[in-house]
C-alpha cells in the first residue's frame, strides 16, 4: 500500500507531480483560460464580492497565507487570513458580499467547520477548498473546489498542501478572468508556469542526496529558524511545522527583515538557519538579512531559484529550485523542505508516519 516507498509521507512527497496535474486537470485550456465549472459562482456574484476571509488551520492555513497574496495581486480584491479557531471570537466584519473560503485537506476539522459556520450564519457565501468528497466541509459549503491530490495518510500534509496552492492558483485566475484585473497575457503566463510545475517537481525529486546530507546534519541540533520575505515567508512557516511536526526540532518562522527586530540574539555559532529566497525582486534586501544572520555565526541553507549567484557566494548550503513565475514559487521551494523534514525525522528514527501527540484529522475544538 505504500508503492515501494518506506513510508507514506516519502510516497506522498513523490505523488505530488500526479496530484499537480489532477488539480489543473480540465480546469486549464489549451489557451490561457480557466473553468471551474463546479464552483456556481455567477459572473455578478463574483462582480460584487467586497472581500474575501480565508479560514484554515496548520498546514492549510499556511496555504491560505500564499492564497491571500495571490488573490489580492490578481484580484485587488481584500482578503484576511484567519487561524479558524480564533475566527468566530474575534468578531470579523461579515457582509453578505464576503467571500468566505475555507481551506481543509480532510474537511473534517471542528475548527474549520465552527469558522465556515459562523460565516454563514452572518449571511457570507462559503467556498470550501477540499480534497474529500463528501466530506462534512464539502456539504456544508456553498462552493465546493475538490484538490484530488487523492487520499493522504501521513499526519505531515504535504501533497495536500501542495495541491490546495494549486486550486488557489487556480481559483484567483478565475476571479481575475471575470473582474478583468489581471491582462490576458499575465495570465498566460501564470498558466504557462502551472503547466510546468509538475515536471520540475519530478526534476527534484530525481536525486535528493544533498537534502539527505543537510538532514543528517540537522538531526543534532535543537533550535532552529526559517526566514523569508513576501511569499517566501509563507512557505518558511510551512517549513516549520513540518520540521517540528515529526522531527521534534524545535525551529521558527520570520519575515526576513524582522529577525533583528529581537530575535537575531538567539543566533549563535552554528545555529542553522534555513533562508528562502526565491522572490528575486526582494533578493537584495533578503541577502543583507542573510550576512546579519552570517555575522553571529549562522549556518545558512538557502533555498534559491537555479542559477541564483550572488546566494551562492553567502550562503553554506544552497538547495535549487527550478526557475519558475514569481507567484508559483511556493509550489516548487517547499518540496526540498518536505524531503528536509522526513530525511530529518528518519535519521532521528522517529515514527514519521504518526508523529507523537498528533491526530491526522483534528475534530474536536
Ligand atoms: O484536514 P485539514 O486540512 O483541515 O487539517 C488542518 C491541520 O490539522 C493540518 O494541516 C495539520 O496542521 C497537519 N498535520 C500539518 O501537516
Amino acid at each position: 500500500e505504500k508503492g515501494g516507498y518506506e513510508h507514506f509521507m516519502l510516497k506522498e512527497i513523490h505523488e505530488q507531480p500526479r496530484a499537480y496535474r489532477d488539480t489543473m486537470l480540465s480546469r486549464i485550456g489549451e489557451g490561457s483560460e480557466t473553468t471551474l465549472s463546479e464552483i456556481q459562482l455567477t459572473p455578478e456574484r463574483i462582480k460584487s464580492i467586497g472581500s474575501i476571509h480565508m479560514v484554515a488551520c496548520g498546514t492549510a492555513y499556511h496555504a491560505a497565507l500564499v492564497g491571500k497574496a495571490v488573490i489580492e495581486r490578481l484580484t485587488r480584491i481584500p482578503v484576511e487570513v484567519d487561524v479558524a479557531s480564533e475566527y468566530r471570537y474575534r468578531q470579523p466584519v461579515i457582509k453578505e458580499n464576503t467571500l468566505v473560503i475555507a481551506v481543509s485537506q480532510s474537511g473534517e476539522t471542528a475548527d474549520t467547520l465552527a469558522a465556515m459556520r459562523e460565516a454563514k450564519l452572518n449571511g457570507a457565501q462559503v467556498l470550501a477548498i477540499t480534497n474529500v468528497v463528501g466530506s462534512s466541509v464539502a456539504r456544508e459549503a456553498d462552493h465546493v473546489l475538490f484538490t484530488w491530490a487523492g487520499p493522504e495518510i501521513a499526519v505531515a500534509s504535504t501533497k495536500a498542501y501542495t495541491s490546495q496552492l494549486i486550486a488557489i492558483y487556480l481559483l484567483a485566475l478565475h476571479l481575475s478572468q471575470t473582474l478583468n484585473t489581471t491582462d490576458a497575457l499575465a495570465r498566460a503566463e501564470l498558466i504557462q508556469g502551472l503547466k510546468k510545475l509538475p515536471e520540475q517537481v519530478e526534476s527534484m525529486l530525481e536525486d535528493t542526496r544533498q537534502v539527505q546530507r543537510i538532514a543528517q546534519e540537522l538531526s543534532g541540533v535543537s533550535d532552529l529558524f526559517f526566514i523569508g520575505r513576501g511569499l517566501d515567508q509563507m512557505v518558511a512557516l510551512e517549513a516549520s511545522l513540518k520540521l517540528k511536526e515529526i522531527s521534534y526540532i524545535h525551529s521558527e518562522a520570520y519575515a526576513a527583515g524582522e529577525l533583528k527586530h529581537g530575535s537575531l540574539a538567539l543566533i549563535e555559532d552554528g545555529t542553522p538557519v534555513i533562508a528562502l529566497a526565491t522572490q528575486e525582486h526582494l533578493l537584495e534586501k533578503t541577502i543583507s538579512n542573510v550576512k546579519e544572520v552570517k555575522a553571529r555565526g549562522g549556518h545558512v541553507i538557502a533555498v534559491a531559484l537555479s542559477g541564483n549567484m550572488p546566494i551562492a557566494g553567502t550562503a553554506d548550503d544552497v538547495l535549487y529550485v527550478p526557475r519558475t513565475h514569481a507567484l508559483l514559487t511556493p509550489a516548487l521551494s517547499v518540496v526540498p523542505l518536505q524531503l528536509l523534514a522526513y530525511y530529518t525525522a528518519l535519521a532521528k528514527g522517529n515514527d514519521v508516519d504518526k508523529p507523537r501527540n498528533l491526530a491526522k484529522s483534528v475534530t474536536v475544538e
